[in-house]
């Protein structure tokens, strides 16, 4: 199938706020992913986020998502441009992690450090750990946060399956908010959440990058969401986000969600 079929068919089977009916998903929707408070903290991430997307410094990376291949002389504007989370998303992952009260959220994939810049920000006593394979990327992230003053992130340098063990071997908290923002595929993906899961608190979330990119990581989405230890799943098209409750008895719901500017017609009266 191809993206735009994929993407084709969320669309259809999206829901807008007005078709809402979950206390729980509604809050989550206002509060995170059309929330437009605005804190101090986004204009500084922004503006570091600005001067990466026009830095021509050329860098070598190993690109872990194809197969560990060295691409010499890639430029950090090209590479923020292209893997980077934008400032909207940062600002909903930002929102998400105050929303759920997150204390020790774990990114996979740090790239320039922007999605944990700003998972790091919501709570500055929460701690995030980040791991990323590409050495030359973890020293650009771990710049940019020291200029904005984050010192509640540790560094992890490491292809993801190699320094994972090792990592969640170490946690002093289980973790309440996961950010699987690397390498694409689906047995990865379904790998990474297994290894993942004992090392998790008794609720929380996951956010799943680019759910809609590849047939493979739509299968991947899919399949997670009919865990049985999940209570609800969110699907925004994007990216997706699964929770879980240990103390919850019902079994997980789901929901595709988009804004109503893009369903105008879904505004509640004939839904
Ligand atoms: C999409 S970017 C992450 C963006 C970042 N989370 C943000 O929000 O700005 C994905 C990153 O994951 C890293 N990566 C992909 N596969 C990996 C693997 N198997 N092991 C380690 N790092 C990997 C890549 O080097 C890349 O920097």
């Amino acid at each position: 199938m191809n993206t735009a079929i994929r993407y084709l068919r969320y669309y259809i089977n999206a829901k807008t706020l007005y078709q809402v009916h979950s206390p729980f998903l509604y809050k989550i929707i206002t509060e995170c992913i059309t929330e437009s408070r605005y804190y101090y903290m986004f204009d500084d991430i922004q503006s570091h986020y600005m001067t990466l997307r026009h830095d021509d410094t050329p860098i070598d990376v190993t690109d872990y998502g194809a197969g560990s291949r060295l691409q010499r002389n890639r430029t950090i504007a090209e590479i923020t441009k292209n893997a980077s989370s934008k400032p909207w998303k940062g600002r909903q992952l930002y929102h998400l992690a105050k929303t759920l009260k997150a204390n020790a959220i774990l990114e996979l994939g740090t790239n320039v450090g922007i999605g944990t810049a700003y998972l790091a920000a919501a709570n500055t006593k929460a701690h995030v750990i980040t791991v990323e394979g590409e050495k030359n990327l973890t020293a650009i992230a771990h710049r940019i946060h020291n200029d904005l003053n984050l010192d509640n992130i540790s560094y992890h340098t490491g292809e993801f399956s190699a320094i994972l063990p090792q990592v969640l071997n170490n946690l002093t908290h289980p973790i309440d908010l996961v950010y699987l923002d690397g390498n694409h595929r689906y047995e990865a993906t379904l790998e990474y959440l297994a290894l993942i899961q004992p090392s998790l608190a008794s609720k929380g979330a996951i956010v799943i990058d680019d759910i809609n990119w590849s047939d493979g990581m739509l299968l991947a989405w899919q399949t997670i969401i009919k865990s049985k230890w999940l209570t609800w799943s969110l699907n925004l098209g994007q990216y997706g986000i699964v929770f879980w409750d240990h103390n919850a008895v019902e079994t997980a719901k789901h929901l595709t969600y988009i804004d109503y500017k893009y369903k105008p017609w879904k505004i509640g009266l004939f839904t």
